[in-house]
């Protein structure tokens, strides 16, 4: 989860935010190689003393600094589209979880599972306990098992609301009358946060999500307990 002062991206917990931090550096390194070079151009350009009154045009130059740019943004867009595809790409998942958004809670199915569905609020401030994080933690957290492929479908029962991973790259909108879907794969056991990114009302900011990553013979035996009671 992100912690104060963090203003970039969170760590990656899955191969796909790995990728969208690699994407991420690639297109600010070219960003800052062309912020270089146009600064240095036009920070000279003070010093400059030639005058030609005889310039009316350069077709040489002007073929140049057309073309250039065009080859520059292919070096972002190739990248761009391979990453857009691979985040579409869904591979057996083994296990489906279905998120509803409601305002202001979400809800979840496992449908795999005799659909197990249970509601996920925010922990009020005044009922946090001392280790709890205010605004991000929730009384029923997803459990999922990592090392799996997953998939989500997201949904939304009244406004558009979006489910939201940072650390896993994922976010999905849930939108009334539609059922969206993605994928993501959690390469470590842990907690991760996430929150609505869709402003979808009042207490738009207090619909978090925790996911709870287990090893999977801890899933299995979360899931076994949910099934008999
Ligand atoms: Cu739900 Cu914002």
């Amino acid at each position: 989860m992100s912690t104060w002062a963090n203003l970039g991206l969170q760590d990656s917990a899955s191969p796909l935010m790995e990728q969208l931090i690699f994407f991420h550096d690639h297109a600010l390194l070219i960003l800052v190689m062309i912020t270089v070079l146009v600064g240095y151009l036009m920070f000279m350009l003070f010093f400059n003393n030639y005058v030609n009154r005889f310039l009316l045009h350069g077709q040489l130059i002007e073929m140049i600094w057309t073309i250039l740019p065009a080859i520059i943004l292919l070096f972002i867009a190739f990248p761009s589209l391979r990453l857009l595809y691979l985040l579409d790409e869904i591979n057996e998942p083994s296990v489906t979880l279905k998120s509803i958004g409601h305002q202001w809670y979400w809800s979840y199915e496992y449908s795999d599972f005799n659909n197990i569905e249970f509601d996920s609020y925010m922990i009020p401030t005044n009922e946090l306990t001392t280790d709890g994080f205010r605004l991000l933690d929730v009384d029923n957290r997803i459990v999922l098992p990592m090392n799996s492929q997953i998939r989500i479908l997201v949904t939304a029962a009244d406004v558009i609301h979006s489910w939201t991973i940072p650390a896993l790259g994922v976010k999905v909108d849930g939108t009334p009358g539609r059922l969206n879907q993605t994928n993501f794969f959690i390469n470590r056991p842990g907690l991760f946060y996430g929150q609505c990114s869709e402003i979808c009302g009042a207490n738009h900011s207090f619909m978090p999500i925790v996911i709870e990553s287990v090893p999977t013979n801890y899933f299995i035996k979360w899931i076994s307990n949910n099934l008999n009671s």
